[in-house]
């Protein structure tokens, strides 16, 4: 069985994952949030373990079972999330973005709970930093893997992002075939230029990417 799982594509390697959605307060008890289960993301981290990588795993707030070995660090908002990342991300060798941040947070949310009456209720939302990009303007990067969720347009979108964020590898899908269930379809785009991956479930499919980074990793580290 240990000869299924030879050779350890990253073995050594120090890999950081964030998943899940961040969860913005509008007061003590409501929020705003992004659709995302967190299963793509644990998925990736898993693999990464699977492929001997050491793991750390900066986490919004999902209902799933950290898989075993990954270093856990959970966090709610998209600005915990950043701070999570900016200390861990300078002893990383490779960096997958896999969250769902939120765009945006709700200024000056309410510490008590708002009651609720027939008025339209009108809340304003800020700016969050894209944590992503924060990563790849670092001086010295790690390896910088981006996910993109879109709902039309997927090759155009998903390759104007990569170029956006100045990332070597972006894996991409669309809401409607990913979010919430553990099956998905993914396509790849690097530099070399698009990989349509066979849909299947979230495990089989981050197996597919880490030996996607693995390969491209290698090629630029050697
Ligand atoms: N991302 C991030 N921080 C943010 C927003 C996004 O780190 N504040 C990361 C995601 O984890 C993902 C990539 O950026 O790896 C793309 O996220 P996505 O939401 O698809 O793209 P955006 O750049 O936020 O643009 P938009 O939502 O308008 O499509
Ligand atoms: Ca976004």
């Amino acid at each position: 069985l240990e000869a299924f799982f030879q050779p350890k594509l990253l073995a050594g390697k120090r890999v950081l994952v964030t998943a899940g959605p961040t969860w913005e307060a509008v007061d003590a008890v409501r929020g705003i949030t992004n659709r995302s289960s967190g299963k793509m993301g644990y998925a990736v981290a898993r693999a990464a373990l699977e492929a001997g990588a050491k793991v750390t795993l900066i986490t919004g707030p999902t209902a799933l079972k950290p898989p075993r070995g990954a270093h856990v660090i959970p966090v709610v908002s998209a600005q915990e999330m950043l701070n999570a990342v900016n200390a861990e991300v300078g002893e990383a060798d490779i960096f997958i973005s896999v969250a769902a941040v939120a765009d945006y947070y709700v200024l000056n949310p309410s510490e008590q709970k708002i009651k609720k009456d027939a008025h339209i209720l009108t809340l304003e939302l800020a700016p969050n930093p894209d944590i992503l990009a924060n990563v790849t303007s670092r001086a010295n990067p790690p390896f910088c893997v981006g996910f993109a969720a879109e709902s039309e347009n997927l090759y155009e979108f998903a390759e104007l992002k990569r170029r956006r964020k100045n990332l070597p590898l972006l894996a991409a899908n669309l809401v409607t075939e990913a979010v919430g269930g553990d099956e998905s379809r993914l396509t790849l785009f690097d530099d070399n230029g698009v990989h349509a991956l066979a849909p299947g479930p979230k495990l089989t499919l981050a197996r597919q990417l880490i030996r996607h980074i693995a390969t491209l990793y290698a090629a630029t580290h050697s």
